[in-house]
């Protein structure tokens, strides 16, 4: 049909959005495995009316003028947005949006996750029954961290670092964050959190879990500094972007004991992982799948759907980023 609305889906997403947008769109979903590379990309987006990206791509001005004055939405399929730029989509009248929520109580589950991991030196152990090591139980065998009743302090305090106060709580822990803002009272008592500067943060906490989005400002917010204020028992968890640490002073801090641990979802240069993590016993590594799960993944590819139609509809979409490119 002529007049379908062209979409173009970056990466391969769940069935059943995939099947929603092919009932009013015509769309293309690029198979690439690795992402498309970015002459490639520039070259596919042509004459789109939607394309729904990952954080893989970036979307820029080069990106929009690419794709053509026709475009109206770029849905992020994700709620990270580093990788779009948002004064570009504004100035070129592209709407951005990116599917938060959906997702917040699943990237809380794969923080703790990292953090029991880390503290109970779960990978250590995979590893050594794998590698089909002699052993016997012993009294002093593999000792870890106890989680229960010690201090969590989370580094960005919204919808996801919420949601692992909740399940600190759940342990009995105490919680400290920090943010730029203090969160409402409410919100204080429900999660039992109290806000204080992040070098205290780091000082008092047995476990530092960051939920910041990547900013210039918070670029290498944890540097080797940071490492040095943090507890040499502490654990540090990453499941927001792998920028926000600074990799190479991470894995000399974790060498030199430093710090006790780390559980990393997110990596600086991703999908490259820095080699000295790779060999250490004390860092539990996975490949960026904080929301990776059947029922997350089916609502983040709704989200980005319900998005493009909005947009396609001239209405506003429910999680746009950029209000000032909406003319509704
Ligand atoms: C996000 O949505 O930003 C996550 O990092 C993807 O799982």
């Amino acid at each position: 049909m002529a007049d379908r609305p062209k979409v173009l889906v970056t990466r391969p997403i769940k069935e059943a959005p995939t099947a929603r947008l092919r009932e009013r769109c015509d769309v293309t979903i690029d198979e690439n495995d690795f992402g498309i590379p970015r002459e490639e990309l520039l070259r596919k987006v042509a004459g789109y009316d939607a394309l729904i990206t990952m954080l893989t791509e970036k979307v820029d001005a080069e990106l929009l003028a690419a794709a053509g004055p026709q475009l109206k939405i770029v849905a992020n399929h994700a709620v990270g947005f580093d990788n779009v730029n948002l004064e570009d989509c504004t100035a070129a009248q592209v709407l951005a949006s990116n599917t938060p929520d959906v997702l917040t109580e699943t990237t809380a589950d794969t923080a703790f996750a990292l953090l029991m991991a880390a503290a109970r030196r779960v990978g250590e152990g995979e590893r050594f029954l794998r590698a089909r090591t002699p052993w016997i139980w012993g009294p002093l065998m593999m000792l870890g961290r106890d989680v229960h009743h010690k201090t969590i302090g989370i580094v960005g305090f919204g919808r996801i670092g919420q949601a692992v106060a909740r399940r600190a709580k759940g342990f009995g822990m105490d919680v400290i964050y920090s943010d730029a803002v203090r969160l409402p009272a409410e919100v204080e008592a429900e999660t039992g959190a109290e806000r204080v500067e992040l070098d205290d943060l780091l000082e008092r906490a047995d476990f530092v879990s960051i939920h910041t989005n990547l900013t210039p400002d918070t670029r290498h917010l944890f540097s080797a500094e940071q490492f040095k204020r943090m507890k040499d028992t502490a654990v540090l968890v990453n499941t927001s972007r792998g920028p926000v640490v600074d990799e190479s002073a991470l894995a000399d801090a974790l060498e030199s004991g430093e710090i006790f641990g780390a559980g990393l979802d997110v990596f600086e240069r991703e999908p490259e992982v820095h080699q000295k993590l790779l060999e250490l016993e004390n860092v539990v590594v996975i490949p960026h799948l904080g929301s990776a799960t059947v029922d997350t993944r089916d609502a983040m590819g709704h989200l980005a759907v319900d998005n493009v139609f909005a947009a396609l509809d001239g209405k506003r979409p429910p999680t746009l980023l950029n209000r000032d490119a909406f003319r509704g």
